[in-house]
């Protein structure tokens, strides 16, 4: 695996191999490293899938707010250069803040409308930060497909639809989350939690588990089944502060009419309901994605 912290390394490097590989395909996946589990399956996932896979590890000042924990978010670039090796990266790319952002950013990519509910509502700017950093790592790498997790899967829906607007060429791969045995959805962040919180963090894919069969039942509402979510959290874990418990339609995540009876919503449509929930100053999301029968 070859590593590279300077773009011009980056893109000799590519240069060389694509003229060497002119039918091979470049898989991508960008990453805030700290890297476990659901990073490698993507990292596995492009290895299949690509002749040459090529990851990066940034984290992105540009998609943290203010009071966020850009400084203090975690890192160990040793190991996840074994890990990303390991899990079958031929390039890494590491670039310090000053390589990807030498002046100050006065070129944005913003993204309105799907962004304005679930994190975007509230970490505003994030999804603009986020559109910035992997439209630069696009035209960077170029690669043929680039691999997402689910797990932020409003993060999937807002790159593809900025792929489309932009008419990026490349093929975005949605990849399923990885959890934990007891099913809390891996995350860089579940480093920041105590024992106590961590123990108590299951709440959040339990009650996502549970709702699997509410919405079997016709005549539940899509707020009963929300309020539902939200009073299994809270009466299961002291510590947890609920930012928000949302079911919007997946994939364009509108709002349905929460007084519609799951009975009456068109059959085999589907409904994700996502959740960010605080444990201390530890911000969690998870998500599943329901089919109405
Ligand atoms: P980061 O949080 O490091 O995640 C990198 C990729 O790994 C994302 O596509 C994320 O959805 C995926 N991922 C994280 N946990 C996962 C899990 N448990 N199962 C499956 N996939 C998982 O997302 C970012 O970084 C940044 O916003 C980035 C896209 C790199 C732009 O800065």
């Amino acid at each position: 695996m070859k590593c590279c912290e300077t773009i011009e390394e980056l893109r000799s490097t590519l240069q060389v191999w694509r003229c060497s590989h002119p039918d091979g395909s470049i898989g991508f996946v960008p990453t805030m490293g700290f890297l476990h589990e659901g990073h490698a399956s993507l990292i596995r996932r492009s290895a299949e899938e690509n002749q040459l896979t090529v990851v990066s590890i940034f984290v992105n000042p540009l998609q943290f707010g203010p009071n966020e924990d850009f400084e203090r978010y975690p890192r160990d670039p040793e190991r996840d250069t074994r890990l990303a090796e390991e899990a079958g990266a031929d390039i890494l790319f590491m670039p310090s803040v000053k390589e990807m952002y030498p002046k100050p950013v006065v070129t944005k990519v913003m993204i309105s409308g799907l962004t304005d509910k679930l994190c975007g509502a509230s970490r505003p700017g994030h999804f603009d930060g986020v559109g910035t950093v992997v439209s630069k790592l696009f035209n960077l790498v170029q690669p043929d497909a680039a691999y997402f997790g689910q797990k932020d899967a409003q993060q999937v829906a807002v790159i593809e639809r900025m792929v489309e607007d932009l008419n990026i060429p490349v093929t975005i791969v949605a990849c399923p989350i990885v959890r934990e045995a007891d099913g809390l959805a891996m995350s860089s962040r579940n480093v920041y939690l105590t024992p106590e919180e961590r123990a108590q963090a299951v709440v959040l894919s339990h009650s996502l588990q549970r709702a699997e069969a509410w919405f079997d039942e016709p005549d539940l509402t899509v707020g009963e089944i929300r309020r539902r979510i939200a009073e299994h959290i809270s009466s299961s874990s002291p510590l947890a502060e609920i930012d928000y418990t949302d079911i919007l339609s997946y994939p364009d995540l509108e709002n349905p009419s929460q007084d519609v009876p799951i009975g009456d919503l068109p059959g085999s449509s589907r409904y994700i309901a996502a959740l960010a929930v605080k444990f201390g100053a530890t911000r969690l999301i998870d998500n599943r994605i329901y089919t109405v029968k």
